[in-house]
C-alpha cells in the first residue's frame, strides 16, 4: 500500500488495518506483557513485550512508511530513542553534532554517553565546512538537527550527506521539529531519521514518545536489537495514541506552519522585537537551503511552525508573557495548541553560558510553537499582549 498512496493516504491506513477477528476499525491496544506459545520455540511472532508488541509494530510500520525507510523502531521518548542510537556505537567512537542541538541531546553526550567512552565535537552544521574539518579517522556517525531547536539553523541535508558518503560516515537527522509531512531526510541521504513523537507525531501534548527510523535492514537489526535489550519501549496504549494521532499529521503541519508563517511576517514588521527567526523569511540566512530541502510530501515548500523572537530587553518579554492569553508558557512544541518558551532558562538550561552565548542564546529569546487555532485569534491576541 505504501508505495502508490499518498502521504495522508498512508498515514491512516499503514499499520491501520481492521481487526481481521472483530472487524474493528480502530485496531486494538494490545495490553499483554507476553504471549501463549503452542510449543517450545512456537509461537505466533511475538514471546515477550518488551522484543515485539503488535500495537507497537503497527506504529512502527507507519512511520517507516512516512519517513520512506526501511522499519521504524519506537521508543519510549525522543531521548530514549536518540540514547539508543548512539548506544550501538562502541568506546573510542566519535560522533559529530551539530552546535545548537537540542539541550537534552547536548546533556545526554556531554554528561552521560562520554562518561562511557563516546566521543563528541559540537560544530556549527550550517557552514559544511566544519564538518569536513571536523571529521577524525574514528568518527562513525554525523548527528544533525535541521531547523535547529530554538535558533533555527537550517544544515543542508543533501550537501552533509555526499561529505558522510564519502566519508564513509553514517548520518542521523533529528527530524522532530519537520515532522514526516515537511521534511523526510532519507530522500535525501541520511541513513537514519530520528524523533521526538511528543512533538508533530503526537501532536495533541497528551503523549511521549521518540522514533528512529532506519534506511536499510541492517542499520534496522542493530537498533531493534538495542530496543529489545534496553526495554525503553512506548507503552502498547502510548504506542496507539501515536497511531491514531499520525492520521492528521499532515493537515495540522500544514495548517500550523501556514499560521507561523503569518506570525513571522507580523513581529518582523513590528518595532517592538528586535529580531525574528523563521526559516520562511528572506532576511533567515538559510532561507535558500529550507526552500530546498522542506518540501511537503506534494512538492510544495513548508517552513514548518516554530518562530523565535528576541525582545528589546527581558522586561517586555515578560510584560508579553505575562499579557498573552493563546499561547501558554510551557516546554514543547507541535501539539494543536500554542505554546511559548524561553529556552535560555527553559530547555537549554543545562547548556553551559559560553556555549549559549557561542549560538547567540539570549536570554530574551522567546520560542513561539504555533498551534492550529485560527489565525485570526492568534494574531489579535499578540497585537493585544504588545501593545
Ligand atoms: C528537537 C528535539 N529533539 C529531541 C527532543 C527530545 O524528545 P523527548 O522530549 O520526547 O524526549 C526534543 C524535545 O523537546 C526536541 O525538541
Amino acid at each position: 500500500m505504501s508505495k502508490e498512496n499518498k502521504f495522508e493516504t498512508n498515514a491512516i491506513h499503514v499499520g491501520n488495518r481492521p481487526d481481521p477477528s472483530t472487524g474493528a476499525i480502530s485496531p486494538p491496544i494490545h495490553l499483554t506483557s507476553t504471549y501463549v506459545q503452542d510449543g517450545i520455540g512456537q509461537n505466533k511472532g511475538f514471546d515477550y513485550s518488551r522484543g515485539t508488541n503488535p500495537t507497537r509494530e503497527r506504529l512502527e510500520k507507519n512511520i517507516a512508511a512516512l519517513e520512506g525507510g526501511y522499519d521504524a523502531i519506537a521508543f519510549s521518548s525522543g531521548m530514549a530513542a536518540t540514547t539508543a542510537l548512539l548506544q550501538h556505537l562502541k568506546q573510542g567512537d566519535h560522533i559529530i553534532i551539530s552546535r545548537n542541538v537540542y539541550g537534552g541531546t547536548y546533556r545526554m553526550t556531554t554528561q552521560v554517553l562520554s562518561n562511557h567512552g563516546l566521543k563528541f565535537d559540537f560544530v556549527d552544521t550550517t557552514d559544511t565546512q566544519n564538518i569536513k574539518d571536523a571529521i577524525k579517522p574514528e568518527t562513525k556517525w554525523v548527528f544533525i538537527e535541521t531547523p535547529t531547536n530554538p535558533m533555527l539553523e537550517v544544515t543542508d541535508i543533501a550537501a552533509v550527506s555526499s561529505i558522510c558518503k564519502e566519508g564513509n560516515i553514517k548520518f542521523a537527522v533529528d527530524n522532530t521539529f519537520m515532522s514526516p509531512f515537511g521534511q523526510r531526510p532519507i530522500e535525501q541521504g541520511a541513513d537514519c531519521v530520528m524523533h521526538s513523537s511528543t512533538k508533530f507525531i503526537g501532536g495533541h501534548s497528551d503523549v511521549l514518545g521518540g522514533v528512529l527510523v532506519a534506511k536499510d535492514k541492517e542499520l534496522a537489526d542493530k537498533l531493534h536489537f538495542i530496543q529489545k535489550s534496553g526495554g525503553a519501549i512506548p507503552s502498547p496504549f502510548d504506542a496507539w495514541l501515536l497511531l491514531r494521532s499520525v492520521k492528521t499529521l499532515g493537515m495540522r503541519v500544514q495548517k500550523a506552519s501556514d499560521n507561523a508563517m503569518v506570525i513571522a511576517k507580523y513581529f518582523e514588521a513590528n518595532s517592538k522585537i528586535a529580531k525574528t527567526i523563521y526559516p520562511g523569511l528572506e532576511s533567515h540566512p538559510q532561507n535558500s537551503i529550507s526552500k530546498k530541502q522542506q518540501i511537503t510530501p506534494h512538492g510544495d515548500i513548508i517552513f514548518g511552525s516554530m518562530v523565535s523572537i528576541v525582545f528589546h530587553s527581558k522586561s517586555e518579554m515578560e510584560d508579553f508573557i505575562k499579557k498573552i492569553n493563546l499561547f501558554s508558557l510551557a516546554e514543547s512544541l507541535g501539539g494543536v495548541e500554542s505554546l511559548m518558551s524561553v529556552p535560555y532558562f527553559m530547555t537549554h538550561a543545562d547548556v553551559p553560558e559560553d556555549v549559549k552565548a557561542e549560538m547567540d542564546l539570549v536570554p530574551e529569546l522567546l520560542r513561539l510553537a504555533v498551534g492550529v487555532e485560527h489565525i485570526d485569534d492568534l494574531i489579535a491576541d499578540i497585537e493585544n499582549a504588545l501593545s
